[in-house]
């Protein structure tokens, strides 16, 4: 079944929402999501939202933070633009009416993160600033927006100029096929690509797999954020520990109560996310268990109730004062290259969020700057779709013949171990060549597309947009020879100066030639 509409929107989170509910009204908007409306990372998020509107603060520090977090890989432009551009944002959600919280006197509440010289974390519900900014964007869609839940896209349909013309999905009810001039993917990162992740079970990094095959240019895939602090019960993760709590007092010891970030860095508990997950990780590898000792922080419960039936639920008893910590992946700062707006590179094809490197985050994201990324792109993207008027292309037929993909897949488990053992927090590169010929050695990048993918379940369509996009990221972390940000490599441990904002770009077309 074929259907044509003005805008399509592959995702739910944030810049999803956002893009959706900006769009002007005489436009329709079809919004697939492969599972319910909302189910994704944008409703876990805990911290909050950032932006400069302090007393004391002001947008540029805002944005040196940024780029000191970024290790000086940000694009300086865009950063700029968006920390600009945030205070303007969170006085339009407050005066719209979604529930942040106020301080007594009935200021916004700012909290404080890691490598932030400034309290500018704003949030809502303690730490449930996820769930409250989804609630109120989900309130606020207007009728042109369709939302189709269970459409699992497998395909972006391109012309042969290369250009975008919509996508395929799979739903319970069969494959179907949607056109349009402007397509957006708005899918999220790739966390589920590792056994420790912070992530819902749905980010399995789609969006990315889907954009490099169709010829879009991806950027910084080797960049993965580790987040310093998930819950660890049983040496499994069950849910994160916001850094807001380290900004809010507490500090990460070993087993005899020793603080672990003294004399490791100047900002010790809150210094870069990179930092303070390599420092754990190294004290688990010498067998050592790592806790945030909270006994500093006033009223936890009710600054973190979220956290706190977390715990409970898990057996912690915070009377302790003590939660055991570990990292665990949360966040890719590559992705889908774009320009100011949200464009790909591939004609009628646009990407914001994370699935989107606009490189606002450089080598590794400041902390609550992508619940923002997300709501200041969905707003600028809306207002350029807005003033476009692209003639509606003639679609090539779609109907070439596929293979069917009989090749066995590896478990997603296996996926999982794979990468945090030979990609995640320490790299090495023997390890990586290692990894990328097991990868490959289910199915060469080259061939990807020649598959018809619309035969498989949608576990095995995961598997498959697993497998390439753990390529894209091993490929880039076997190239980049030096450790920046969230990209560590054991055989080259320092920065290079010759590595700075040197992009390593993955485009299909070029590396297939
Ligand atoms: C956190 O609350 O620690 C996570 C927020 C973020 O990743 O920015």
């Amino acid at each position: 079944m074929v259907r044509n509409t003005d805008i399509i929107i592959i995702g739910s989170g944030v810049a999803a929402l956002q893009l959706a509910r900006q769009t002007a009204t005489d436009k329709n908007v079809i919004l697939l999501t492969k599972s319910s409306i909302g189910h994704g990372n944008s409703r876990l998020a805990q911290g909050g939202i950032a932006a400069a509107i302090g007393d004391r603060d002001h947008p540029f520090y805002h944005f040196i933070d940024s780029v000191i977090a970024g290790r000086s890989m940000n694009n300086h432009q865009a950063t700029l633009m968006m920390t600009k551009e945030a205070p303007q944002i969170i006085r339009e959600l407050e005066m719209e009416g979604c529930g942040f919280d106020y301080e007594e006197n009935g200021t916004l509440a700012l909290g404080k993160e890691g490598a932030h010289t400034q309290n500018r974390i704003i949030h809502g519900g303690g730490d449930q600033t996820g769930k409250v900014l989804m609630d109120y964007l989900m309130r606020s869609l207007p009728p042109n927006v369709q939302i189709l839940e269970n459409h699992y896209v497998f395909d972006l349909l391109t012309n042969d100029d290369g250009r975008c013309f919509g996508v395929k999905s799979k739903h319970a009810s069969g494959v179907y096929e949607f056109h349009a001039p402007h397509t957006v993917l708005a899918t999220g990162g790739c966390g589920q690509l590792y056994t420790s992740t912070s992530n819902a079970s749905s980010v399995t990094g789609d969006g990315m797999a889907l954009a490099y095959q169709a010829g879009a240019e991806l950027t910084d895939m080797e960049f993965i954020q580790f987040h310093p602090t998930l819950l660890y019960i049983q040496d499994k993760p069950v849910g994160l520990i916001s850094e807001a709590v380290r900004g809010e007092g507490a500090v990460l010891v070993d087993e005899m109560g020793t603080p672990i970030m003294e004399n490791i860095h100047p900002l010790r508990d809150l210094a870069p996310r990179h930092v303070v997950s390599q420092t754990i990780y190294q004290k688990r590898r010498n067998g050592e268990n790592v806790y945030l000792d909270i006994r500093d922080v006033n009223h936890f419960e009710q600054r973190f109730p979220h956290i706190t039936n977390l715990c409970l639920q898990h057996g912690v008893d915070l009377r302790k004062g003590q939660i055991p910590v570990a990292p665990g992946c949360h966040f890719s700062m590559g992705g889908v290259k774009t320009d100011m707006v949200g464009k790909s590179t591939v004609e009628g094809l646009y990407a914001i969020g994370e699935v989107a490197c606009t490189g606002v985050h450089g080598a590794n994201r400041l902390a609550s700057n992508s619940l923002l990324e997300g709501l200041v792109y969905g707003k600028r993207l809306a207002k350029h779709l807005q003033d476009c008027t692209e003639p509606f292309l003639q679609p090539k037929e779609t109907n070439e013949k596929r293979k069917p993909c009989l090749f066995p897949l590896p478990s997603k488990t296996e996926i999982q171990e794979r990468m945090m053992e030979n990609v995640g927090i320490v790299r090495e590169g023997r390890e990586l060549v290692r990894h990328l010929q097991w990868l490959e050695s289910f199915v060469q990048p080259s061939e990807w597309k020649e598959y018809d993918l619309s035969m498989l379940t949608y576990e095995q369509m995961t598997r498959m947009f697993m497998l390439q996009t753990c390529w894209l990221i091993t490929q880039s972390a076997l190239e980049r020879e030096e450790s920046r940000g969230g990209h560590y490599r054991s055989d080259f441990p320092e920065e290079q100066l010759e590595w700075q904002n040197k992009q390593i770009i993955r485009q299909k077309t070029l590396e297939m030639r």
